[in-house]
């Protein structure tokens, strides 16, 4: 009954539209709470946002100082120059006079084992680890390293180090397969891997190594495998280098050396419109600028802050919000290695309450889960220590987003709602919390120095309301600074759509109050639990099976996920023997193992042809329809073959 007056309550909510100012305990001790100061340095930043951002280029340590803050070689960016710095000294060096027995973070295990490392501790295992890359393996300036490991503090320790002795991180996410493992270390090419013999999740054991050697069968310039053993009986292989062992003999201090601002700190492999994936290569100086003032200024951090941000590592929000931005600003976190809702589904809660988290950032997938689990499992929590809530990743319902606000932060922590992209590098539209009156489901403004924009197809301004494409019209700091190796595709990607805009892919419009409300990419990428997935990627994977002819994929709405993968699939043998639900079975494994099971397919239909143009162009839009279940509608008089699309089933 209790659900139920709530759901009515939240319906009323919606349907006026409602405003929600920020709650006035919140604001008092908000660190930015003058909103008409806060407005004169937004509109400052709009009409010059080269100089807001040299203003917050003061929050971090440079072992010399930049003398230009922005160059513009259209569309390559330079932020910053001739500036140089650490990132891994700005992330721990510079805070132990005063923090080192401050927690960096709170590790805690599926089973509820808890490790904690004081930011000295943090320090101590990165020199050591850096020692031993540099003294052991000659690894330096200009290598590479892929790290393909579980949310362990080692994984947070390997990317640390790598930033230290200026090596490159390409972290994969320890869901991807092998072969998407293999493709990105190809690509990018690494000389080490950094791994651990096991991840464990819903109770089970993940053969990390296992697939790491899997993919480095393939990988001509990997030298060797560091495996962190979570289990002593682990046996090595004559590559593999057991971590413990490399460290421990090595000094405990390290000294750093400055790397140049534009140095690559990391290279993130996230889906395009085409089958291979692009590695987006972000920055030093500008990109630590923009993840510090970020979240600094969105998460209003506080010294006593205990932050957790539920994204992996292998994604850019854990990145920027586990590691770089949370570390630069000397925060404490909390990171978790299980799944959410294992053992049961109040566990998120259950950890809240156990670590006194001041600030949850999570997404809206993982929020309608727990709303739809039962507010029974919320309920035996007090939830007393959260001040502020956070959103990423995908477009947040306004139910979801009343439940969040109610139910979670009982209606006295404002939510932030923040867009953004592995492009972005850091959070480009969200509220600023002790300031912005929110509406659920908006993102409300751009950060400023942010000059974001939606326009037509001619890249033309458009009134509010009016529905368009967002774009950004002023380069920022932590934007990416090309596709690895392929620059021409960064050119195609971002800048060719617009000239002299940066095109996010993303559908959007303005209300009359200037608030951004996103809808979603308008490309072939799909959003699935706010991980995104090229639709012809999993073409590609779906096409290597024998048994399939072609395949089109396509994303259709689902009330949990955001969207769900359908596949229609024109099998070669498509006879009177074809066993519809025993192929669709096959090929959803097949799509698992090809790129990692977050790519499989809700769906498959079998169909004996594909809806094609004249010009031989697959028709989406009349897949997604039909897809989505909805009635084909628009014009398809384009078709080649009328009948439409002719299903098997049996
Ligand atoms: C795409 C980027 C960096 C965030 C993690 C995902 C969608 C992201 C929001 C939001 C609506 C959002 C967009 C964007 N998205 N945040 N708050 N509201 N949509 O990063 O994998 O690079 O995906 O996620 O469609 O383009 P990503």
């Amino acid at each position: 009954m209790e659900t139920r007056r709530n759901n009515s309550a939240i319906e009323t909510v919606i349907k006026e539209s409602r405003v929600f100012s920020p709650p006035a305990t919140f604001v008092e001790k908000a660190n930015i709470n003058d909103p008409a100061k806060y407005q004169t340095i937004w509109e400052d930043s709009q009409k010059n946002p080269v100089h807001f951002w040299e203003s917050q280029a003061e929050l971090i340590d440079w072992s010399k100082k930049w003398t230009q803050a922005f160059q513009w070689n259209e569309p390559f960016p330079k932020w910053f120059l001739e500036g140089k710095l650490n990132v891994a000294q700005n992330c721990l060096d510079r805070h132990l006079e005063k923090k080192k027995n401050k927690i960096a973070y709170i590790w805690e295990g599926e089973d509820g084992v808890v490790k904690k490392l004081t930011f000295q501790e943090l320090y101590e295992e990165v020199c050591q680890l850096s020692n031993a890359l540099e003294s052991k393996l000659g690894l330096k300036a200009g290598d590479s390293a892929s790290i393909y490991m579980p949310l362990i503090p080692e994984a947070i320790i390997a990317m640390l180090a790598c930033a230290r002795i200026g090596v490159a991180h390409s972290i994969v996410f320890a869901g991807f397969s092998s072969h998407s493992l293999r493709d990105r270390i190809q690509d990018a090419d690494c000389k080490i891997v950094f791994t651990s013999d096991v991840g464990y999740r819903r109770g089970q054991v993940l053969e990390l190594n296992k697939t790491v050697r899997e993919a480095v069968s393939d990988c001509k310039t990997v030298k060797n495998v560091l495996v962190f053993k979570r289990n002593r009986h682990t046996d090595l292989q004559s590559n593999e280098l057991d971590w413990r062992e490399f460290v421990n003999d090595q000094p405990k201090t390290h000294k750093a050396q400055p790397f140049d601002s534009e140095h690559p700190l990391f290279y993130l492999y996230t889906s395009g419109t085409t089958g291979k994936p692009k590695g987006i290569v972000h920055s030093s100086g500008g990109y630590l600028v923009g993840v510090a003032t970020t979240a600094k200024w969105i998460f209003d951090l506080k010294e006593t802050d205990i932050f957790w941000c539920t994204a992996d590592i292998g994604w850019i929000t854990g990145h920027s919000y586990v590691v770089y931005g949370l570390l630069a600003n000397g925060i404490t976190s909390v990171i978790y290695e299980g799944a959410p809702m294992h053992p049961h589904a109040g566990r998120i809660w259950e950890i809240i309450d156990k670590h006194n988290v001041t600030t949850l950032y999570t997404a809206p997938t993982a929020i309608r889960a727990f709303m739809r689990a039962g507010d029974q499992h919320v309920e035996k929590y007090s939830l007393k220590s959260l001040r502020l809530l956070g959103s990423v990743g995908e477009p947040i319902n306004p139910e979801a987003w009343m439940w969040y606000y109610q139910m979670i932060g009982k209606a006295k922590c404002p939510i932030v709602d923040t867009w953004w992209q592995t492009e972005t590098g850091s959070i480009l539209i969200s509220p600023i919390p002790g300031i912005t009156p929110l509406k659920p489901g908006s993102a409300t403004k751009p950060f400023p120095g942010i000059v974001a924009d939606i326009v037509n197809e001619e890249g033309k301004s458009l009134g509010p309301n009016e529905g368009g494409y967002l774009v950004i019209r002023h380069p920022w700091p932590s934007m990416l600074r090309t596709i690895h190796k392929n620059p021409e595709r960064y050119k195609e990607s971002y800048w060719s759509k617009f000239k002299g805009l940066y095109f996010t892919g993303d559908g959007a419009h303005k209300d009359e109050n200037g608030y951004f409300w996103i809808k979603g990419r308008v490309d072939d990428v799909i959003n699935v639990s706010g991980h995104r997935l090229g639709t012809m990627e999993i073409e590609s994977a779906l096409v290597s099976h024998p048994r399939v002819a072609e395949a089109a994929v396509v994303g259709r709405p689902d009330e949990l996920k955001g969207q769900g993968i359908v596949a229609f699939v024109t099998p070669r043998d498509s006879g009177e023997t074809l066993d519809v639900k025993s192929l669709a079975q096959e090929l959803k494994n097949h799509v698992a193992n090809e790129i990692g099971s977050l790519a499989r397919p809700d769906e498959i239909k079998f169909t004996k042809t594909l809806p094609k143009t004249r010009s031989g162009k697959i028709m989406r839009r009349l897949l997604k329809d039909l897809a989505a279940g909805k009635e084909i509608s628009g014009d398809t008089t384009t078709l080649e073959n009328p009948s439409l699309v002719e299903l098997i089933e049996n």
